[in-house]
């Protein structure tokens, strides 16, 4: 057994994201996920963590058999094309994972699954049942009469199927009270306030044991359940357990020793119940420890609906990034949808950002600055400090990345308001025009988790003392 002597290890954080499936192209909403998740991973090893940021896909599932079938391509060939997608996305987002674990990876992931299914076992927490059941293919999900909208699935608005087979079941009634005094008491923060109260609410009805497993047909290349071939374990103790998988659980117990328990898993609000309720009662099962917090972001909905390709308002990040770089998107992510509520996103609001914020306002600083800089100062300014300031740290210590960036913005704003009524260029005043670098520099520290490419460019310049192109060229077409 691994002996988990590190709790509160000060000097690791370890981090994960969801892991989506691969049964379509990922759109602005995952890309907001990532960009939150690389946000943080850049402000804790700015903090001297040593971080772990860890990213996958979700590939078992009865999505990616169907998706397959109608792209005309194997499995393996569709999976192979999907997850080249997801690359693409997060290198053009300079997204800063440490690992992409797959869930059809059988080396890394498997083991893990299997382990862990075995310690439930033991614990005497899976049994065999008939279940009966409303059933969404797209959400790959069991609803409830409460769970329902005019009888339809919730998300997707269809039909569901009343299905009947024959499962293997958890026993997540008999950990109901234990997760809710975790998450009450903190022991396992949900964040914000507002969904911490909203799972409680939910513990407070009692959980139902959950169905574990599915008929090997539905999904030919999921994980067999040990000891019985006929059946696959079904998502939650395939998908949920890539968080323990990749880092060991089953196979390496030394770096899972390090890494485990998750500082932080960052989830949409679409998965809380997942992971407030169903993974905390496994791992409680399996006697392992709990993550410490879960992020619960709001979804970013399109013309007010959530972006889903069967409603077809999904926004394609790539294009985005082609049209106004990588730096950009992640303005527009971290700073214009509110971190922990729905915001709407509209592609005309990125031209408004783009050439507002960024061209006339960032952009036109920097450039302002510089010129003064390079025309009047002979001598390089030294920067003294390269440490992302108090204000910055309390806020993303709270995960108030939203206000984080606001804090950011005001701080330029006050900085034109300077040069404005100080007027460098009539007094030519060595002294403001070296100050005015020096807090220029103070900007670029504090933009390093969020825009690390511009932190990089405005702190370049100041080395150089000019500024070789604009920093965002104004986009009018
Ligand atoms: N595979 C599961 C997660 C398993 S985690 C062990 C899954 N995948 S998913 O592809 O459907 O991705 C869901 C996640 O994508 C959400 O929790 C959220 O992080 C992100 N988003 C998907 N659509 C979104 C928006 N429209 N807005 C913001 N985030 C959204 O569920």
């Amino acid at each position: 057994m691994p002996n988990f002597p590190r709790m509160n290890q000060p000097n690791k954080f370890y981090l994960t994201s969801p892991i989506f499936y691969p049964n379509a192209k990922l759109h602005m909403g995952h890309a907001y996920t990532m960009t939150l998740c690389d946000i943080l991973a850049r402000y804790q090893r700015l903090e001297n963590k040593e971080v772990y940021f860890l990213t996958g896909s979700d590939e078992n599932t009865g999505k990616v058999v169907r998706a397959a079938k109608e792209a005309n391509k194997s499995i393996e060939e569709f999976l192979t094309e999907i997850n080249k997608n997801f690359e693409n996305l997060y290198k053009s987002l300079n997204i800063s994972y440490d690992q992409f674990i797959r869930t059809t990876d059988k080396e890394k992931h498997w083991p893990g699954a299997i382990a862990l299914w075995n310690k439930l076992v033991e614990a005497g927490d899976i049994y065999k049942s008939i279940y009966r059941g409303l059933y969404c293919p797209s959400c790959e999900a069991f609803y409830t009469g409460k769970d329902l909208v005019d009888g339809k699935c919730p998300y997707h608005m269809t039909i569901l199927e009343g299905i009947e087979e024959e499962n293997y079941f958890f026993r997540l009634s008999k950990y109901t009270d234990t997760v809710k005094e975790k998450i009450k008491s903190d022991k396992l923060r949900v964040i914000p306030e507002t969904r911490k109260n909203e799972i409680l609410a939910l513990l407070e009805q009692g959980l139902e044991d959950v169905s574990f497993s599915r008929p090997i047909e539905n999904v030919p290349h999921g994980i067999p359940v040990p000891g019985d071939s006929t059946q696959v374990i079904y998502v939650w103790c395939d998908a949920l357990v890539n968080y323990i998988s990749a880092i060991g659980y089953g196979r390496d117990e030394t770096e899972l020793d390090k890494w485990w328990p998750a500082n932080l898993h960052v989830i949409g609000k679409d998965i809380l119940r997942f992971h407030a309720a169903i993974w905390p009662a496994m791992l409680l099962s399996a006697g392992l420890p709990l993550p410490n917090s879960l992020l619960v972001h709001g979804f970013i909905t399109s013309g007010g609906h959530k972006m889903s390709k069967s409603i077809g308002n999904i926004i394609d990040p790539l294009e985005l990034i082609e049209k106004f770089g990588p730096e950009a998107v992640r303005y527009v992510l971290a700073r214009k949808i509110s971190t922990f509520e729905d915001g709407d996103l509209t592609t005309e609001a990125f031209k408004d950002a783009y050439n507002g914020d960024l061209a006339n306002g960032l952009g036109n600083l920097v450039s302002r600055i510089m010129k003064l800089a390079e025309t009047h100062l002979s001598q390089l300014v030294t920067v003294q400090s390269s440490a992302l300031g108090k204000e910055i740290e309390l806020l993303l210590d709270k995960f108030e990345i939203q206000k984080a960036m606001n804090y950011i913005w005001s701080e330029i704003g006050e900085l034109d308001a300077e040069i404005q009524k100080t007027k460098p260029w009539e007094s030519k005043d060595k002294g403001v025009i070296a100050d005015l670098v020096l807090r220029l520099s103070h900007i670029a520290y504090t933009l390093a988790p969020f825009m690390p490419q511009t932190s990089e460019k405005i702190l370049s310049a100041i080395k150089d003392n000019r500024l070789s192109k604009p920093l965002f060229p104004r986009k009018d077409a």
